[in-house]
């Protein structure tokens, strides 16, 4: 199952790399396979909307999962996505994420 998820992923990575916004940062590619391109239409309802969501508490759970602090069912899921992230890198992220259309 989780195999199929990890498969499914990568998958919707390819597709969904072209429909990023222009002013993107480069890693947010990786995170549009599940989160979706914009942030809030994710595949799959264990992954989580983000846009719009506050600068502080994405800071927050990201340094959480790198850390392997956030522990639980889907959270090993996060934990290789953001483990290789410079302090720059999730600053950039998520002021992008935060800066997204709830709506
Ligand atoms: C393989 C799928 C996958 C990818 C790729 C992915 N995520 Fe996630 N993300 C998840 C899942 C599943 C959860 C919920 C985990 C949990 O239950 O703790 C999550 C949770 C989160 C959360 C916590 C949201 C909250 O409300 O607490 C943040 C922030 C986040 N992801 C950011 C990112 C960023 C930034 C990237 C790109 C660097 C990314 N994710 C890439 C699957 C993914």
């Amino acid at each position: 199952m989780k195999k199929m998820i990890m498969m499914a992923a990568a998958g919707m990575l390819l597709s969904s790399t072209m429909a990023i916004a222009a002013d993107a940062p480069a890693k947010a590619a990786t995170c549009n396979a599940c989160h979706g391109a914009d942030f809030k239409t994710s595949l799959m309802p264990i992954y989580p909307k983000l846009a719009g969501q506050n600068k502080e508490y994405l800071v927050s759970a990201i340094t959480a999962y790198k850390a392997g602090e956030r522990t639980g069912t889907n959270a090993g899921m996060m934990t290789p996505m953001v483990s290789s992230l410079t302090d720059a890198e999730i600053e950039e992220l998520v002021t992008y994420i935060a800066g997204l259309p709830v709506q």
